[in-house]
């Protein structure tokens, strides 16, 4: 088991990455727990898969588990969710000294997060993220949120959970294209600030989708260290963890516009996402074509999407813009975008205009 430890002034909590935890889950966890019971809160899916062995396991922790299985998908992304959950735990008179445990994709973390931040005016949390894409980014750093109607995650907290636990057996079950979802995170890491994982990555990224569990630890492991890095100098997202937006306001613009249906997933939108991004940043001159090149090989060698859907490249540049101004670090309704000089060195640009982007829309999009 590898152990990495997000660590600054205010925050110190271990991510554990390894294979076959499952087993000991209980024993891992206790030491987080200040009570002989825990609340585990999942999706039906992750819970017929695993419930019996999660119960088995902190039973011979001689811990009690309540399990709470959610139904969950980005519509459902809500603040009634939550409250219902909330409503949930009071049922069972929870308290400050009560633990919950978020066991699933990244909408599940998201809601049990934002959840334990607010009942009670907060209560402690662990993660156990069961996909690749919530093993590699949204367990590690904090975020917390749902959306609304004006967008996505609008509505949310910086909470740190007590540890993170990522067990790489689950990927065994998960399909190949929730894989691939959570390669677009993965490849993000190398894409803003290591070369030598981008490297790596197109030497070795087919074994993280075909099974190969060293290669996966390896990925998650550097992964997780180079959030880990970015969120101690700036949980808040004052200035650097903006960078690990690379891709995202254009792919929640994707998302979005495309009704959060399931044809395109998070991290599908956030691959092409990434390529326009790329592609913005050659025609603004700041990386050139070799860079732009060598990346969407490596997208299309793995498998990932870098075409925008027929349906939202039919879209005038002005709806597709002004989907994109939603985005939570829009100021004055100029956009905020992550581009990039070369592979490992992306930099934040502000106060670009809608009409900049509007203007560019057919270029960026072709
Ligand atoms: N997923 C981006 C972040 O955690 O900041």
């Amino acid at each position: 088991m590898k152990t990495i430890r997000l660590k600054n002034n205010q925050i110190n909590y271990p991510i554990f990455i390894g294979s076959g935890l499952y087993a000991d889950i209980g024993k891992l966890c206790k030491q987080y727990i200040d009570k002989d019971r825990v609340f585990i809160i999942s999706d039906s899916v992750v819970s017929t898969l695993y419930k019996p062995e999660i119960i088995r396991a902190f039973k011979t922790a001689k811990v009690k588990c309540i399990f709470i299985s959610i139904s969950v998908n980005e519509k459902k992304k809500n603040i009634n969710t939550v409250i219902n959950l909330s409503n949930r735990l009071f049922s069972y008179n929870v308290d400050r000294q009560d633990t919950v445990i978020a066991f699933g994709g990244g909408i599940i973390g998201d809601i049990v997060g934002l959840t334990a931040s607010i009942v009670l005016r907060g209560i402690k949390y662990i993660q156990i993220p069961t996909t690749l894409l919530s093993q590699v980014d949204s367990s590690v750093g904090g975020k917390t949120g749902v959306n609304n109607i004006y967008g996505k995650n609008l509505i949310g907290s910086f909470y740190q959970p007590q540890a993170v636990i990522i067990d790489t057996d689950v990927l065994n079950t998960l399909p190949k294209r929730e894989l691939l979802s959570g390669y677009a995170e993965i490849i993000k890491y190398g894409i803003i600030k290591d070369t030598i994982f981008f490297e790596w990555l197109q030497k070795n990224g087919k074994k993280i989708i075909e099974g190969d569990t060293a290669a996966r630890i390896h990925a998650i492991h550097k992964s997780c260290m180079n959030k880990s890095k970015i969120v101690e100098e700036d949980e808040k997202e004052h200035g650097i963890r903006a960078l690990l937006n690379l891709g995202h306001t254009f792919g929640h613009a994707i998302e979005s516009l495309n009704g959060f249906k399931k044809s395109v997933v998070h991290g599908e939108a956030v691959a092409i996402g990434i390529i326009l991004a790329v592609r913005l940043s050659c025609i603004e001159g700041y990386t050139n074509e070799t860079t732009f090149n060598k990346i969407i090989t490596h997208f299309k060698e793995i498998g990932l999407p870098t075409q925008l859907p027929k349906k939202i490249a039919k879209l005038t540049a002005k709806n597709f813009v002004s989907e994109m101004v939603k985005d939570k670090k829009t100021i004055n309704k100029n956009i905020t975008l992550i581009l990039v000089k070369d592979i490992g060195n992306a930099f934040i640009k502000k106060g670009i205009s809608q009409s900049k982007l509007i203007k560019l829309h057919k270029e960026i999009t072709t």
